[in-house]
């Protein structure tokens, strides 16, 4: 597979395992039991990822959803993790998750068919949503995207893994992430990361990109009606980050600014220690089509990454994170 420029990739969309410990009702750890809990986009280099699609699947690396072949105990899964999210989630979501779940009628029992997912969501933005066996390249996610396209896994977690997960399920995809792709604004922020993301290809900057994407569309905070809610999906889908993204002491959380953020590591093993927190959709959308990328990765590639627990004297800290959670967890 050749990126631009004939330059063959070799980074992949990689998911990854997130290691978290089970969480009492103050959000402490209150075991030894250690659950994982199933998280995103991490870019590596993986030259075991094969150069075509694996057998069965199109050339855009999509399969079918093969809704029919689900069986009870999957759909009796989806509505357990999607029962949890649900309780917990009203009033620290933002109301466009909500909206998405309302108009896609993401309440009916079940796991969603696609096709009658994408009938309603084609209506709203013109996204779809399409079946993917597994990893897939860059260049294939981010065209996706590009044409409006979010690719998803097709299986279901099982009961022993609802906490643990390697890589990210049907749930994580589709309650996670699908909700706003029927929020107009954020789904032209979608695509326009995609064609942002097939630009950096061209530069080397994938990583850089990639932090954008971590600390908004997976783990984002947005600030609604002088309070802070959730919209990142790697939150939403998370039982325990749902409760400690907004609620916890530990992690800082500081206001949106592009460049500082694509120079900020970020946790794939636990918990984020810093989120970031957008105004709204619109400026999200806004500051991300104004900025030139070009001479911003140039820039980035000179100034030093940053610790995913730093604060910096010009940050617009709404909480200083005391840290302690990441603190007991490195102890
Ligand atoms: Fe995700």
């Amino acid at each position: 597979m050749n990126g631009p420029g004939g330059q063959r990739l070799h980074h992949v969309v990689k998911f990854a395992a997130k290691f978290v410990h089970d969480k009492g009702t103050k959000g402490r750890p209150t075991s030894d039991k250690r659950n994982y809990i199933p998280h995103m986009l991490e870019m590596a280099a993986d030259s075991s990822l094969p150069l075509s699609p694996p057998p069965g699947a199109s050339a855009d690396w999509t399969v079918p959803q093969a809704w029919d072949s689900y069986t009870p105990a999957e759909h009796a899964m989806w509505d357990q993790l999607f029962a949890r999210q649900s309780e917990m989630l009203p009033g620290r979501v933002t109301q466009a998750f909500l909206d998405g779940l309302d108009v896609l009628r993401m309440g009916h029992p079940g796991i969603p068919d696609f096709d009658e997912l994408n009938e309603r969501l084609m209506q709203r933005t013109g996204w779809q949503v399409v079946a993917a066996p597994g990893l897939v390249p860059d260049d294939i996610f981010f065209d996706h995207l590009a044409n409006r396209r979010f690719v998803a896994g097709r299986f279901i977690r099982t009961p022993d893994q609802i906490d643990y997960l390697e890589e990210p399920d049907i749930f994580h995809d589709v309650f996670g992430h699908v909700p706003l792709l029927a929020h107009p604004v954020f789904a032209d922020y979608m695509q326009a990361y995609g064609r942002g993301g097939l630009r950096s290809l061209g530069f080397g900057a994938l990583h850089k990109l990639a932090r954008l994407y971590w600390y908004t569309v997976e783990f984002g905070l947005i600030r609604e009606g002088g309070d802070l809610k959730l919209y990142g999906a790697g939150i939403v889908s998370s039982f325990g980050e749902s409760t400690f993204a907004l609620d916890d002491p530990s992690p800082n959380r500081i206001g949106f600014d592009l460049k500082r953020l694509m120079r900020t590591k970020y946790r794939i093993d636990d918990y984020q220690q810093s989120y970031f927190v957008i105004d709204s959709f619109d400026d999200l959308l806004r500051q991300t089509m104004e900025t030139d990328f070009a001479p911003l990765y140039a820039e980035l590639e000179k100034s030093e990454d940053l610790e995913p627990d730093a604060v910096l004297a010009e940050d617009r800290v709404i909480t200083r994170g005391t840290q302690a959670y990441a603190l007991a967890k490195a102890g």
